[in-house]
């Protein structure tokens, strides 16, 4: 939990300034002590697989972009001043780091998007911008002033750069973050934060999907169950001249949310499978070889338990009757006595023999394990 200022607590913060306004939380995580030094934050930047970039300000072209991965040199030949180097999804390539996290546990887990961390020399920083996203920027290492403008009236860009940058940024608040600090911006804060020593700044970034990606996911699954739009319900006045009467479009809503999203259990599934769905390169491989109950067994026997893999995604939702455990895109159902298994899958990330073999003894439970094994949502360890 974060260490809240005098007057602030969950709820406050939620009705106050959540998607609405920044605020600087000076000490919010004590001690807070960062989970990769520089060294390992250029290390990260060099694995292929990991996405990461480097931003440079230049005089011209202004600001530059390249992207990782990158030869460990690379690093050498960079000047003292004026770059960032950013590497994304952090939480799933180191999961230690998943502790920058553990403060902001009081937001829903399937809204948090990923954890990116940056090192930047003196000097450095990414230009002033706007995130569609909200962000949680946790100072880790050194300082960062941070300049706030909550609402910019001009969106115009800095012409010449690949980056969204803004080049009218007025700052309204100045706030010197410092290891521990923590500062919450929401979608459409413009931001510049500069580093005054050799700093790390881990940003815990929510994601919200856009229409148009639940629409289509939604569109997958309609197409799937192919319900037929139905008017027993007709007056005559409908018939008027190519009119498509207010009636019309208003049982076209009704039968939209009732028929289609509601009663079908649309669109409580097309969120599950949705905001499960992990980006393409950071989805968990299957293993080579299936595992099958005597294997899964005797690894139990042998007093090894089960782990989920950092890439996985997985979240629950009620059924009429039971439960749906959504992983990594999948809905799966789940009998009413794994109930404590699907939020024990959900919410931790390893479990001893002893605490599978009782699941496996539960209605469904055996082929529940057996199928996240089969695609890699979990593993033997
Ligand atoms: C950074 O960590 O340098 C950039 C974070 C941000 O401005 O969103
Ligand atoms: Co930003």
């Amino acid at each position: 939990m974060l260490h809240w200022p005098e007057g602030l607590d969950v709820e406050r913060f939620l009705y106050e300034y959540w998607q609405k306004k920044p605020v600087f939380l000076p000490r919010a995580i004590p001690s807070f002590d960062s989970p990769l030094d520089p060294d390992e934050v250029a290390g990260l930047a060099c694995e292929p697989g990991i996405e990461s970039r480097i931003v440079m300000e230049n005089s011209d072209p202004p600001w530059t972009l390249e992207n990782g991965p990158f030869e460990p040199e690379r690093f050498g030949r960079l000047p003292q001043t004026g770059w960032s180097l950013l590497v994304q999804d952090v939480d799933k390539h180191v999961p230690e780091s998943n502790r920058v996290r553990a403060g902001f546990r009081f937001l829903p887990d399937w809204r948090f998007d990923d954890l990116m961390v940056s090192f930047a020399p003196p000097g450095g920083s990414v230009g002033p911008h706007v995130d569609a996203y909200d962000v949680f920027l946790v100072q880790g290492l050194g300082r960062r002033r941070w300049h706030v403008d909550p609402s910019p009236r001009s969106r115009r860009r800095i012409p010449g750069t690949p980056l969204d940058l803004l080049a009218d940024f007025r700052a309204v608040h100045e706030w010197v973050a410092e290891p521990g600090d923590v500062l919450y911006l929401p979608p459409g804060a413009a931001h510049h934060g500069v580093a005054l020593d050799h700093c790390i700044t881990w940003s815990v970034g929510f994601r919200s999907p856009l229409a148009a990606d639940v629409i289509a996911a939604l569109a997958d699954t309609a197409t799937a169950r192919a319900v037929r739009y139905a008017d027993s319900d007709m007056v005559p006045e409908e018939a008027a001249d190519g009119l498509i009467h207010d009636r019309a479009v208003a049982r076209f809503r009704r039968w939209l949310e009732d028929a289609v999203l509601h009663e079908s259990g649309c669109l409580r599934e097309t969120l599950g499978c949705l905001l499960t769905e992990p980006k393409s390169w950071l989805h968990p491989p299957a293993p080579e070889a299936p595992v099958r109950e005597p294997g899964l067994r005797d690894h139990l026997d042998a007093g090894g338990g089960l782990s989920k893999h950092p890439m996985s995604l997985m979240a629950r939702s009620r059924r009429e009757r039971g439960w749906t455990l959504f992983a990594n895109g999948r809905a799966l159902a789940v009998d009413p006595s794994l109930e404590s298994v699907a939020a024990a899958l959900c919410a931790e990330s390893a479990w001893p023999a002893e605490r599978v073999s009782d699941w496996l003894g539960r209605p469904g439970g055996s082929a529940l394990i057996l199928d996240l094994l089969a695609d890699g949502t979990l593993e033997l360890v």
